[in-house]
């Protein structure tokens, strides 16, 4: 007996991506088109890729960078500082760019890549404010890629490492967004085939400068902005720059949270830090500040 449903390949279930979204996936070994191949992902090439039980597309190879993925108790508190929605006017900010700026338009179908993407929460206000457009998540963290596969319908997750490339066919992607994580120029250049544009957000020196040196936790790279624009100024030119700065009023718990899903993480693990979050008061007073920066294609 044959019928469409028998016909469907087995991997499908699981994965949780749209089709316009596979369709945009290259496989990592050979750069090919990665369709379902049975019980997993392959290329014409037969390289095979494992789908998640969670849903993402596995898509890392090799040996990994090591320790460079978040943990799983990073991941949780980022999605307890994420929902309590402080960060709120970023993803908003983000929307509104990645719309003005997207190669083919958002509402045309284009694709949203969000590269180190942690649970997908910017990616997902991006495409609820973009009906039409579709987004890929990609994140070296399983634990990250488990909620990220979850954070929009329109969405789909896949393991990669930046550092060894991006698993996107040339020219799929109409925007990247890259947002606190490592960056590639030359393979986000490839992605975006020339066009589109890359929206990166870095920390600028006041970010949550009080709250880190009231704790006396890790302080902000100043210097991390001018290698930031020395490293994608061979690839892309800035057409676009502002600050965004954040007066957040937190609670105890949130801002152990905000601790815990940054490189202070750590600290956390010896209660000496929730000692000085309590004796902070409630609630803790903190400012946020992100450098906003859109860059097109050279
Ligand atoms: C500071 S978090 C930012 C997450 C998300 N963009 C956000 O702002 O909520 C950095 C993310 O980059 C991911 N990451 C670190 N190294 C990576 C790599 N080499 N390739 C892909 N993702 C990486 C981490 O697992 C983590 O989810
Ligand atoms: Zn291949």
């Amino acid at each position: 007996m044959t019928s469409t449903d028998d016909d469907r390949p087995a991997v499908l279930d699981r994965l949780r991506m749209p089709r316009p979204v596979l369709d945009a996936l290259a496989c990592p070994v050979c750069g090919a088109a990665l369709g379902p191949g049975g019980n997993a992902l392959a290329c014409s090439a037969g390289h095979r890729f494992d789908v998640a039980r969670e849903g993402y597309a596995g898509l890392l190879t090799g040996h990994r960078t090591a320790g460079t993925g978040d943990t799983k108790e990073m991941v949780r508190a980022r999605q307890e500082f994420q929902s309590a929605g402080h960060y709120a006017p970023l993803a908003d900010r983000l929307a509104e760019l990645a719309a003005a700026a997207a190669r083919p338009p958002l509402a045309e179908g284009g694709l949203v890549a969000d590269i180190g993407a942690g649970t997908g929460y910017y990616l997902g206000a991006v495409l609820d404010a973009a009906p039409g457009a579709w987004g890929l998540a990609l994140d070296v963290s399983k634990f990250a890629l488990r909620r990220a596969a979850r954070a929009h319908p329109r969405a789909g997750a896949a393991a990669c490492d930046t550092w060894r490339g991006l698993p996107l066919r040339t020219g799929s992607a109409a925007v990247l967004l890259n947002v606190f994580a490592p960056r590639r120029p030359a393979e986000f250049h490839r992605a975006l085939g020339g066009g589109g544009a890359l929206i990166v957000v870095t920390p600028t020196s006041r970010h949550l400068a009080e709250l880190i040196s009231n704790l006396g936790l890790v302080s902000v790279d100043a210097s991390k902005e001018e290698r930031l624009e020395g490293g994608l100024g061979a690839h892309f030119s800035r057409t676009h720059r502002e600050e965004l700065d954040l007066e957040l009023s937190l609670t105890p718990g949130e801002a152990a949270a905000l601790v815990g899903m940054g490189p202070s993480a750590r600290h956390l693990e010896t209660g000496e830090t929730a000692e000085r979050i309590a004796a902070l008061g409630d609630p803790v007073a903190a400012r946020a500040s992100f450098a906003v920066a859109v860059y097109r294609p050279a």
